[in-house]
């Protein structure tokens, strides 16, 4: 099934950018992309038979992708490794240099919003010459990827006018918990259910209640910017450090938490503000025993977090997100920076909808 999206929907509706309208939208993309496809009172997930298929039958898995989705994926491989399912996400352009060995068992997926990715297209191919069984999980209908593909997973984010991805990252983190709840047959836990249920609520909360332009404007002058995270907020923090670099055109970067020590920290000033996404538990602990050290460095700390460590003790601001399962909390973490990076490319005056040397879909390897 596929949704159709007005074409006034394309239009930038009283925001003052597309990526500011896509942020806000990102509540309804994912009810589309639930919709029809979990059902609360039977605890099921349904993507299809042809998913069900794939997934069930994959005995290990390789992502391949680029930016954003990119960082989708390694949440994916880690979502799925939580599961006893071996799962890798490789860089597209890296896998097709060098790709990894796979049995008759391998699924490749590729996780591209607009499906015309070149990098994405030619490390799909390459695995479909080797006889790999490949699946698309994409935002436009009639891609290239999703074509090509075995299997197609439609995320269905509508149209995203805006360079920087933002709601189709949402929709994809949501789209790969839905796989993984298929790999378990179908069946996921009543609780599991109703947090996914809950998460575009939970999203408009985030947006409702944001304190993310008082950061962006507190911070707006610093050197540096640097992300950290681990487990599920380790893809969140290399978002977070993409979406600052894409559209404000300052230096950020976004590092494992538990790397900070074995090189970063010395990059770490009281100019460069560390934001530390912090949520669920496995781990969370000694994230906030990095904080601890980033902040005897004196750099200011921004906490993303839920709340359930004391992290707030040692952050100079803190953003808050609502309690989860903890696989679904990066994407209320990631929106809260998601805004931070747009308030900052606004207050420098960037060309935040299209950012310098940046396209939406890159077409070339
Ligand atoms: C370009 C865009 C990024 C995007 C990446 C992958 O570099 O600027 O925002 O994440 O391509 O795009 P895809 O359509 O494959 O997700």
């Amino acid at each position: 099934r596929t949704v159709d999206w007005e074409s006034e929907e394309t239009g930038k509706s009283g925001y003052d950018h597309y990526m500011l309208k896509e942020i806000h939208e990102q509540p309804r993309a994912l009810r589309q992309c639930l919709q029809e496809r979990v059902d609360e009172l039977s605890g099921t997930v349904d993507l299809g038979d042809d998913i069900a298929d794939a997934v069930q039958n994959a005995e290990s898995i390789q992502l391949v992708a680029c930016g954003t989705s990119y960082h989708a994926a390694l949440y994916a491989a880690e979502l799925f490794r939580s599961q006893g399912v071996p799962a890798q996400a490789f860089v597209a352009s890296e896998y097709v240099t060098s790709p990894p060995p796979h049995d008759d068992d391998t699924l490749v997926v590729g996780v591209t919003q607009s499906g015309e990715t070149a990098d994405t297209l030619s490390a799909l191919r390459d695995a479909q010459r080797r006889g790999v069984d490949t699946l698309a999980v994409t935002n436009v209908v009639g891609s290239t990827a999703a074509r090509e593909c075995d299997g197609v997973l439609y995320i269905r984010s509508g149209p995203e006018i805006g360079v920087a991805a933002t709601k189709t990252f949402s929709a994809q983190v949501l789209a790969v918990n839905m796989v993984a709840a298929v790999m378990g047959n179908g069946s996921a836990s009543h609780e599991f259910v109703s947090a996914l249920r809950d998460l575009p609520g939970q999203v408009q909360t985030v947006l409702d209640e944001t304190n993310a332009r008082e950061v962006a404007e507190r911070f707006v002058d610093s050197d540096a910017y640097f992300f950290i995270g681990r487990g599920y907020d380790y893809p969140v923090a290399m978002e977070g450090a993409l979406k600052m670099k894409e559209i404000s055109y300052k230096h950020a970067e976004g590092f494992p938490a538990g790397e900070l020590k074995h090189g970063p920290l010395a990059l770490v000033t009281a100019n460069t503000p560390v934001f530390a996404v912090v949520t669920g538990e496995t781990g969370s602990e000694k994230t906030v025993g990095n904080v601890k050290e980033v902040e005897a460095r004196d750099a200011p700390v921004v906490a993303v977090t839920d709340g359930r460590t004391d992290v707030e003790r040692y952050a100079d601001e803190v953003l808050e997100v609502p309690e989860t399962d903890p696989r679904l909390a990066p994407v209320l973490a990631n929106v809260q920076l998601q805004l931070v990076s747009y308030h900052v490319a606004k207050q420098l005056g960037r060309n935040i909808d299209k950012p310098r040397n940046l396209a939406k879909s890159v077409t070339v390897e």
